[in-house]
């Protein structure tokens, strides 16, 4: 399971990036914790410009979090397997409750393999090295590979919320402190 690493989007990604967006629209799903991928993945370069400004808080726009977005590369492949996106912040209180610290997903073709236990644990090592030592993350209820993915990382849970996406739901909110 060393076989995967985080990595910060490029031009040379590009192909990859946009064949790995499309397979999760051809299984009806957004992907999660893209930093907005899945909305300019058509606009490749420009999405690459958006990465950069959404970095930094003062240049981030106010409607959006601060923070950092990351592949997740299989080597063995050289292909992405996952994408992430860490919030710096979570100033905002619909993120501090509904979105925490960390968004992550696996491509459909790419689950059930563990990668999505291993994508968290490189979150939090990213995390340690930004500062962050409070970490919050936020699940569905009915999400339970989520909630087994954070509970494997050491996250304690903290309370269940009225969800703000699914009605008649729940959003699990936990923290994991990093020392
Ligand atoms: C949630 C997600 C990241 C899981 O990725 P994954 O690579 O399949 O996860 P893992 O292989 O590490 O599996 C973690 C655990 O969940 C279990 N699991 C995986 N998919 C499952 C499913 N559909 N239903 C129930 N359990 C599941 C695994 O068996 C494993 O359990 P174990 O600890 O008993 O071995 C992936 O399904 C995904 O990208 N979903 C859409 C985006 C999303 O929900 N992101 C999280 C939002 S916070």
């Amino acid at each position: 399971m060393c076989d995967l690493h985080l990595e910060r989007p490029t031009l040379s990604r590009k192909k990859d990036a946009i064949l790995f967006v499309e397979e999760y629209f051809m299984n009806n799903e957004n992907a999660i914790g893209s930093g907005y991928l899945d909305k300019y993945y058509h606009e490749y370069e420009t999405w690459l410009n958006l990465l950069t400004i959404y970095e930094n808080e003062r240049t981030c726009p106010k409607n959006v979090s601060p923070g950092y977005t990351f592949f997740l590369i299989k080597e063995s492949t050289n292909k992405i397997v996952g994408i992430t996106n860490i919030r710096t912040s979570c100033k905002n209180l619909n993120v501090y409750l509904h979105g925490g610290n960390i968004g992550y997903s696996i491509r459909p073709s790419e689950r059930k393999k563990g990668y999505g236990k291993k994508i968290l644990k490189l979150c939090l090592n990213k995390c340690k090295e930004m500062g962050i030592d409070n970490v919050i993350i936020v699940t569905l209820d009915d999400n339970f590979a989520s909630r087994k993915i954070i509970e494997s990382n050491y996250g304690k849970f903290i309370n269940a919320i009225p969800s703000s996406e699914k009605k008649g739901h729940k959003d699990l909110r936990y923290n994991i402190i990093l020392n």
